[in-house]
């Protein structure tokens, strides 16, 4: 099977990208809050390979990829931060976030960013293993930072990943 690519996300993406983060997350994005993305001009890229019959077709992107997942990112004042990161739940465990999160740092070093931030749910082991493994230290908690049920909150994870200045 072909490696997969990576490739900037397109608003004519975004059925697929929000099919897929619909079926990842407990709370996901909307429709809107990618389009918002792309209107904003953050850095915004899926990770695809060729068509997979035994995928579902929301998760082809109009050329007729399969989407494995993705990740938008938004750059501030010398840092940048990840806003979202997904992988669709069929190919995890397969190094995808992991290359995802390569890409973002790939940029971020290009914008001479010094760190790169993001929040996790206190309970999402899996993506708190995740960054941990690429490098990032958890530095903060914010209280009640996510929602969680019609009635309670979930706390976040600040993690930063510093990044060396290119002299
Ligand atoms: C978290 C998530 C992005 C990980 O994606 P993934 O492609 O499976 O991650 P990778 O294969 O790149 O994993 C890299 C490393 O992270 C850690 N990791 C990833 N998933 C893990 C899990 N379920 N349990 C424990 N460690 C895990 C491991 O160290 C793993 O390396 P290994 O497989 O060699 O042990 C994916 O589970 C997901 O999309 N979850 C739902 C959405 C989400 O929580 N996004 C993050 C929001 S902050």
């Amino acid at each position: 099977m072909s490696a997969p690519w990576l490739q900037a996300m397109q608003a004519s993406d975004l059925l697929a990208v929000h099919a897929v983060e619909q079926a990842s997350h407990a709370h996901p994005w909307s429709h809107g809050n990618f389009a918002d993305s792309l209107r904003d001009g953050h850095w915004a890229h899926m990770l695809l390979r060729p068509p997979q019959p035994q995928a579902p077709a929301s998760w082809h992107v109009p050329q007729g990829a399969r989407l494995l997942g993705h990740a938008v990112a938004w750059l501030g004042v010398d840092e940048v931060h990840v806003l979202n990161l997904t992988v669709a739940p069929d190919v995890r465990r397969q190094g995808h976030a992991s290359g995802l999160l390569q890409a973002v740092r790939g940029w971020a070093q290009r914008q001479a960013a010094h760190a790169i931030w993001l929040e996790v749910r206190v309970g999402n082991a899996a993506a708190r293993a995740l960054y941990r493994a690429a490098g990032y230290e958890e530095v903060a908690t914010r209280a009640r930072y996510y929602p969680l049920s019609a009635t309670q909150r979930e706390d976040a994870v600040v993690m930063r990943l510093p990044l060396p200045v290119a002299i």
